[in-house]
C-alpha cells in the first residue's frame, strides 16, 4: 500500500462522494483470529469508527452513514447485544468532544424506540448538542432495516392519501424521499463493505439506487485512514452514467 501522503495526493477534493455509507463488518472474525471474544472485536471496531469519522470530516465528505446495528442484529445472543449497546453509550459519551471539535452533527436512523432507554437518552443528548454543527453529518443506522423503513413510508403516505393530505397522483420519488428516515440526506454515492462479504444486508435499499460499491477483504477493526482513501480513489476513477451513455 502507498503511504498516506501519496494516497491523499491522488484524491480530487472537488469530486468526493457527497454521501458515503459503510457496512462495518468483520469485528467477530477479527477477534476470533486473535483468540479473543467477539466483544474485543467490537471495541476495536469502535476505534475504526473514530478514525473513519475524523478522516471523512477532514477530507470534506459531507455525509457519512454507518451501519452500526441492524434490525436482524437483535437476534444475536443477548450478551452480545448488551455489549454493543454498552459500547454505543460509552462511545457517545467519550466522542461528543471529537464531534464538537470537528464540527460534526450527529444523526440517527432506524427504529430508535426499540433501543434501550439509556441508549436513546444518550443519543438524543448528543444529537441535540451537535445540532448546529455544519462540517459533516454523521448518521448512525441503529436498529435499522431498509424494508422496515420502506413499510413505514408506505403507511405514512397511505394515511395522508386517505385523509386527503396528498393525492395519489402526487406520489413521486420526491414524496417518497421526504418520508424516509434519510429525508434530510442526499442519495448515497459510495457504499463500502469490509470483511470480504458482497451483500447489502437490508441497508438503504432505496437510497443506493445509483451508488458505487467498494468491497474490501479488510476486517473492520483493521480499516484505517489509508483504506478509506483507497476506496475513495477507486470511486473517483469510475465513470457514473446514471443510466445514460458517456
Ligand atoms: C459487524 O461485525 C459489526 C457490527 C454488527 C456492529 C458494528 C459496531 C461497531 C463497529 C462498534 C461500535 C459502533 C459505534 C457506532 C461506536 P460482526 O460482528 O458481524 O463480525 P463477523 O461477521 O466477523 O462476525
Amino acid at each position: 500500500m502507498q503511504n498516506k501522503m501519496e494516497l491523499l495526493d491522488q484524491i480530487n477534493k472537488e469530486h468526493l462522494p457527497q454521501h458515503l455509507a459503510i457496512i462495518m463488518d468483520g469485528n467477530g472474525r477479527w477477534a476470533k483470529r486473535k483468540g479473543m471474544l467477539r466483544a474485543f472485536g467490537h471495541e476495536n471496531g469502535a476505534k475504526s469508527v473514530r478514525v473513519t469519522v475524523e478522516s471523512c470530516a477532514k477530507l470534506g465528505v459531507k455525509n457519512l452513514t454507518l451501519y452500526a446495528f441492524s434490525t436482524e442484529n437483535w437476534n444475536r445472543p443477548k450478551v452480545e447485544v448488551d455489549t454493543l449497546m454498552k459500547l454505543l453509550v460509552s462511545s457517545l459519551k467519550k466522542e461528543i468532544k471529537t464531534l464538537q471539535s470537528n464540527n460534526i452533527r450527529l444523526n440517527a436512523i432506524g427504529n430508535l424506540t426499540n433501543l434501550p432507554s439509556g441508549v436513546q437518552k444518550e443519543l438524543q443528548e448528543v444529537i441535540e448538542k451537535t445540532s448546529e454543527n455544519t462540517r459533516m453529518t454523521l448518521t448512525l443506522a441503529l436498529s435499522y432495516g431498509s424494508r422496515e423503513e420502506l413499510i413505514q413510508v408506505v403507511k405514512k403516505i397511505a394515511h395522508k392519501v386517505k385523509n386527503n393530505i396528498i393525492s395519489e397522483e402526487a406520489i413521486d420519488e420526491s414524496i417518497i424521499n421526504q418520508h424516509l428516515y434519510t429525508h434530510n440526506l442526499p442519495d448515497v454515492d459510495l457504499v463500502i463493505r469490509t470483511s470480504g462479504e458482497h451483500r447489502i444486508s437490508n441497508f438503504l435499499l432505496w437510497q443506493i439506487a445509483y451508488a458505487e460499491f467498494y468491497f474490501t477483504e479488510v476486517l473492520w477493526p483493521d480499516f484505517s485512514e489509508n483504506h478509506l482513501y483507497e476506496a475513495i480513489i477507486s470511486y473517483q476513477k469510475r465513470e457514473r452514467r446514471f443510466g445514460k451513455t458517456s
